[in-house]
């Protein structure tokens, strides 16, 4: 399987609890390496640019509240099928709904305030990955 790299955002309700070295943690332990790595305090404006594809959705303005609340941790994570790896290793959408010893199980608090972002795709990945980095700061 080929070498990825994909977008995760670990989220406000995670870094308001001091999650981040423990979510890192389980990242790491799936054999994803950060590869970028920073905390920003993003404004509703930016959360909305970052999240446009959801303009119309009817949670758009809790979304993008939320994600300006508190700061949140944007990285890059690199490994074997990345996105893929990624999106098991976060678990469903809804913490609900997500399997044992996934991020959101183990700390998500609602649907909305569910700890984690990741790509949905190599694509988006790509998309993601450049409104938040430079090449620069992508280190391997
Ligand atoms: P994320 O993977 O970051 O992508 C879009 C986000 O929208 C999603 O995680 C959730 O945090 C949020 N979201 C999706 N569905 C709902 C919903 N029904 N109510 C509130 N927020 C939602």
């Amino acid at each position: 399987m080929a070498v990825e790299r994909t977008l995760s955002i670990i989220k406000p309700d995670a870094t308001e609890r001091n999650l981040t070295g423990k979510i890192n943690t389980l990242f790491e332990d799936a054999g994803l390496r950060i590869v970028a790595q920073k905390r920003i305090h993003l404004s509703p404006a930016q959360a909305g640019k970052f999240y446009e594809v959801h303009a119309e959705r009817p949670f758009f303005g809790e979304l993008t509240e939320f994600m300006a609340r508190s700061p949140v941790v944007v990285q890059v994570l690199e490994g074997e099928g990345a996105v893929a790896k990624n999106r098991e290793v976060m678990g469903a959408t809804n913490p609900a709904e997500a399997d044992e010893g996934t991020v959101r199980k183990s700390f998500a608090q609602s649907i909305g305030e569910n700890s984690v972002h990741g790509s949905d795709s190599a694509e988006n990945a790509a998309i993601e990955i450049a409104f938040f980095f430079s090449g620069l700061e992508l280190v391997g």
